[in-house]
């Protein structure tokens, strides 16, 4: 029988990760429900580690009538492995960061790939980049590869503390692995250098690069959004180097799920990054 209330039901999205506390993403899916005058919620789930756990929130959700879910560290291989079926950059990445409810299927996709190329479009415009180095070897090193290629860099470096991981990426892509004791000289002839590790994280400590061998022309980009200017991001503007910082990012990733799951319009724009940074300094990281 057809259930009448059906359509004063809520919209229900979220995200899942381990930790999840300190996500913005809740913030920017209530902004656009709020401009779009949609009924909707996004709620963070704390789900620790393991596919199990993860699996069993998943199907919880599909039950309460969950559109989908972002999800993140430590969960995106876990993703792909709970969903029926996959967008081509989810399977390329090896991870997804977005996963769609349907009736009998679960579909993964990886909005971090769209998302870092259009934070690097946004911030800097069309750019020319052929050369670039990704530092760290995680799940965010495998969306950001994609990207790159997309915005076609066709030599392409990757340094990770942990060798052997950058040189499964760099295997599966065709890329040249770099040492991590290497990474500073390997930023010479590069149009763009992209840092995907935790390190420059408020509490974290510093990513040490030596930013002397970067050119005059050359993007420095971090995914890491809190700081907003990760010290990373503020040796490369001293420097004079143009700057993408992760905040451009995880608005640009945020897009498609919201499209997606509460079927509204979502513009990132100079309203959204204000009300972001403002609930960063509220919480004293920006
Ligand atoms: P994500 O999915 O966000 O990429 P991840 O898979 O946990 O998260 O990857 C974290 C990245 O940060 C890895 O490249 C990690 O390096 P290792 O592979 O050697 O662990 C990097 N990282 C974290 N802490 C680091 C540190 N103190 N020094 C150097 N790299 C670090």
């Amino acid at each position: 029988m057809a259930d009448a209330s059906a359509h004063k039901r809520p919209k229900l999205a979220g995200v899942a990760g381990f930790p999840v506390a300190h996500s913005l993403s809740p913030l920017i899916h209530t902004i656009w429900a709020h401009r779009a005058r949609i009924n909707g919620y996004y709620i963070p789930f704390a789900v620790p580690p393991g596919y199990d756990d993860f699996a069993r929130v998943m199907d919880s959700l599909r039950v309460i009538g969950f559109a989908g879910v972002n999800v993140t560290i430590p969960h995106k291989e876990n993703a792909l492995r709970y969903a029926d079926e996959e967008s081509g950059s989810a399977k390329a990445a090896g991870a997804a960061n977005m996963l769609t409810f349907a009736a009998d299927k679960t579909y993964a996709d990886n909005s971090d790939v769209t998302g870092f190329a259009a934070a690097v479009r946004e911030q800097v415009g069309e750019c020319t980049i052929k050369s670039a180095l990704v530092l760290g070897a995680g799940g965010a090193a495998r969306g950001v590869v994609l990207a790159l290629k997309e915005l076609g860099a066709t030599d392409i470096r990757i340094a990770n503390r942990t060798r052997e991981k950058a040189e499964v990426i760099a295997a599966a892509n065709n890329l040249q692995a770099v040492d991590w004791k290497e990474k500073s000289e390997a930023l010479g002839g590069a149009d763009l250098v992209v840092n995907t590790t935790s390190l420059g994280l408020n509490g974290e400590p510093s990513l040490d690069l030596d930013l002397r061998a970067l050119g005059p022309g050359a993007i420095v980009a971090d995914i890491v959004y809190a700081p907003l200017e990760t010290p990373l991001l503020k040796d490369a503007r001293v420097k004079g180097n143009k700057t993408v910082d992760g905040l451009s990012m995880l608005m640009h990733q945020a897009v498609p799920g919201f499209r997606q799951w509460f079927e509204g319009d979502a513009v990132v724009d100079e309203d959204l990054r204000a009300a972001l940074v403002s609930e960063l300094k509220r919480r004293g990281g920006a």
